[in-house]
């Protein structure tokens, strides 16, 4: 998958794109992420790439010609690419709230466009050149870099190879349960060695080797942890 992203600040991607496991992705060619700088279609000296808003108001709003401009211009490398398929997504806090499901139909695009806003907004006219616009939670951000930053971990994470080991992304919170159909739940608590340290053990079962009842135990602790820590994710009739 290519992430194209769109920013006004595209060295806030640099230790993003380097380390863990986006760093691995990219140098293994699962994942391609090219920033690209608003400030490079500035048609003046000083680079401005905002301005007033029309009938007053505090702070300043980027310009419309400036992001289209820089929408075509990716749009038109990616023409000679032609993906398959591909979405412009506008990062907002007016959008879609994101959920795991938007990443797992996001993963199946071949090509995904970012657009970070920044300052106090975008003039409103951009609106009409995007599929989707996504906001990360109800918090207004200083700007959508850390937003377009979510969006292509969550994501990047979902293909194939990118994770070690294939399973570690369908067993986990927010992915559905294989054993219930549409049920989303929390994932079951973890442990690792050591078996007991400041007097705290591991549940026995774990270490028991009765594979089923382990995950009997685990489906159990699911659900519990769901009903307690978000009863807003569960109903009767999901589990
Ligand atoms: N830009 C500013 N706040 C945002 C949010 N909550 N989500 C996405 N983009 C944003």
């Amino acid at each position: 998958m290519k992430i194209d992203i769109i920013t006004l600040f595209p060295d806030f991607f640099n230790g993003f794109k380097e380390h863990s496991i986006i760093g691995r992705a990219i140098k293994n060619g699962k994942l391609e992420l090219v920033t690209h700088n608003l400030r490079n279609q500035a048609k003046d000296n000083y680079g401005s790439v905002d301005d007033h808003p029309y009938g007053g108001g505090p702070g300043m709003v980027l310009r419309f010609d400036i992001l289209l401009n820089a929408l075509n211009e990716v749009k038109a490398k990616l023409k000679s690419e032609s993906p398959s398929s591909y979405k412009v997504i506008l990062m907002t806090p007016q959008g879609q709230v994101y959920k795991q499901t938007i990443a797992q139909k996001l993963a199946r695009e071949e090509n995904l466009i970012l657009i970070c806003g920044h300052y106090e907004g975008f003039d409103e006219r951009i609106r009409d050149y995007v599929d989707m616009e996504i906001s990360i939670g109800d918090y207004v951000l200083t700007g959508g870099e850390l937003a377009a930053m979510v969006i292509t971990d969550s994501i990047a994470r979902l293909l194939p190879g990118v994770l070690g080991d294939d399973t570690s992304s369908h067993e986990e919170s927010h992915s559905p349960s294989t054993s219930s159909g549409s049920a989303r739940l929390l994932e079951y608590p973890q442990y690792t060695r050591p078996l007991e340290y400041d007097a705290k053990k591991v549940p026995e079962i774990l270490t028991g080797g009765n594979h089923a009842k382990i995950d009997e135990w685990r489906k159990e602790q699911s659900i519990e942890r769901t009903k307690m820590r978000r009863p807003d994710m569960i109903s009767d009739k999901n589990i």
